[in-house]
């Protein structure tokens, strides 16, 4: 009796040993970047998911860095990965989008994504919903969305100025989902009975998070706001296929025409993740920016003398200073698309390109293997390095609209308001980037 029990017992450590061997010493036809695999099943993840407060590269990756260099190994969420902060290996990831490597994420994105949103699907699908998308924020929109974009700015802007303070954050952030909302679904925040962005909150907290589903934790807020959010959207989709409209005049009409074609590849369900991406991905992503940009001008006035005597001398050189914006002079706002691309720079909301590796890559001496990941981190952001808005195929299909809701915005603010800072403004990065206290600020017209 004690001699089987003592041989299992023996067996059992030796599978344990074999496995934590197998666990720290990765297979691989060749040599693994250096680094270290951290604790079994968990590896480095709460090191990754530390909080910290600087704009610089993230504490987590600056150590490794400077113990093993630009690429090194580590395992995450239970997977092995790779981070990249080598900028001709990043490049190279971008050029080889679907050949060597393919748009991987982490199965907390897809859960609260949808299985079968932009990011994970590949293709022929995922050529159709680019430009289906493209279609909606590429140039020839945004041309058309410029005055309403203004409008949104302007009356925005009067309304909080006539408040005590307003967080900057929480209310840019409605600004754009209102815009982006009315543009998709016709959604109206004000007239609607049930409140559609507050299913979104905690979003960028819960995406790249522990994927740990019990109440209190980032990623179940997610999980439940998710839930929430497809039901409203199922339900106003559901809506208009009983009350269909005469004339094509947002997404869900463009939607339901694509549903009753006969060859069409379109599902409803991948309609539905393609609507509750766009909408987060508008307003979350911008508002973050457009507070970090309003802090930074708060903090460098002579950015803010340069910025607006931009804007000041595109209202001079107009013949009726009251007329709106028109395409050229959003076009020649030179500054300010300076301003934005240093801004989005520093602010690093998508913090990792996340990408999975198909075959077996050599790289620089380094051997990935097949199936793992690899986390392309952009640690200097100059011209070809730039990675904010990311590269190759997969460039952010929002990133013009970004730019035209914030070139607008801050034009409507340097022309017309000041503001002081009131509390506020702390950042956090978990590693997404966040405002715990918000920015609040007082906004005042400026002397006529
Ligand atoms: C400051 C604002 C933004 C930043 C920093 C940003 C960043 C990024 C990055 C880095 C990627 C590439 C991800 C990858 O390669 O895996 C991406 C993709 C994407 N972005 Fe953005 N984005 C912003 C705004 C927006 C907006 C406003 C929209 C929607 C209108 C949007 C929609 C998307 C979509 C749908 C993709 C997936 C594209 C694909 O897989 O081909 N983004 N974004």
């Amino acid at each position: 009796m004690f001699s089987v029990a003592f041989c299992i017992g023996v067996l059992l450590i030796m599978v344990i040993t074999n496995w934590l061997y197998n666990w720290w010493n990765p297979k691989c036809n060749g040599v693994l970047p250096p680094g270290s695999m951290g604790w079994p099943l968990l590896g480095e993840t709460f090191h990754f998911f530390a909080r910290n407060t600087s704009s610089d590269i993230p504490p987590f990756v600056k150590n490794r860095m400077q113990r093993y260099g630009p690429i090194f190994k580590t395992s995450l969420v239970g997977r092995p990965v790779i981070v990249s902060t080598d900028a001709d290996l990043n490049y190279f990831i971008f050029q080889q989008e679907g050949q060597l490597f393919q748009s991987w994420y982490p199965d907390t994105f897809t859960e609260i994504f949808g299985k079968q949103n932009v990011g994970s699907l590949h293709g022929f699908m995922y050529k159709y919903l680019k430009n289906m998308v493209l279609n909606l924020f590429g140039p020839e929109s945004l041309k058309k969305m410029l005055p309403e974009v203004e409008q949104a700015s302007s009356v925005n802007l009067k309304r909080w100025s006539n408040r005590t303070t307003i967080d900057v954050k929480d209310a840019t952030a409605q600004m754009i989902f209102d815009l982006t909302a009315k543009k998709l679904i016709s959604y109206d925040s004000e007239k609607s009975p049930e409140n559609l962005r507050e299913s979104f909150v905690a979003f960028i907290q819960g995406l790249i998070s522990f994927p740990l589903d019990i109440p209190g934790t980032a990623y179940h807020k997610c999980l439940q706001g998710r839930k929430k959010a497809m039901k409203m959207l199922k339900n106003m989709l559901q809506e208009r296929r009983e009350n269909p409209r005469k004339i094509r005049s947002d997404f869900f009409d463009y939607v339901l025409e694509e549903l009753q074609r006969k060859d069409t590849v379109l599902t409803e369900a991948i309609a539905l993740d393609l609507m509750f991406v766009l909408l987060f991905a508008s307003f979350e992503t911008t508002s973050l920016a457009l507070t970090l940009a309003v802090k930074f001008l708060q903090e460098h006035p002579l950015v803010l003398k340069e910025l607006t005597e931009e804007h000041e001398a595109i209202i001079k050189r107009r013949e009726n200073p009251d007329s709106g914006l028109t395409w050229s002079e959003y076009k020649s706002m030179k500054f300010t698309f300076q301003f934005i691309n240093e801004t989005v720079r520093l602010a690093n909301i998508v913090p990792g390109i996340f990408r999975k590796t198909l075959r077996e890559t050599k790289f620089k001496g380094y051997t990935i293997p097949a199936g793992w990941a690899i986390m392309g981190i952009d640690t200097n952001g100059a011209s070809r390095n730039f990675m904010a808005f990311g590269g190759g195929m997969r460039f952010c299909v929002g990133t013009d609209f970004t730019k035209v809701q914030m070139a607008v915005f801050l034009h409507s603010l340097v022309t017309k308001y000041k503001w002081k800072a009131i509390k506020g403004g702390d950042i956090l990065r978990t590693p997404g980037l966040q405002f715990p206290n918000g920015f609040h600020v007082h906004i005042f017209e400026k002397d006529k």
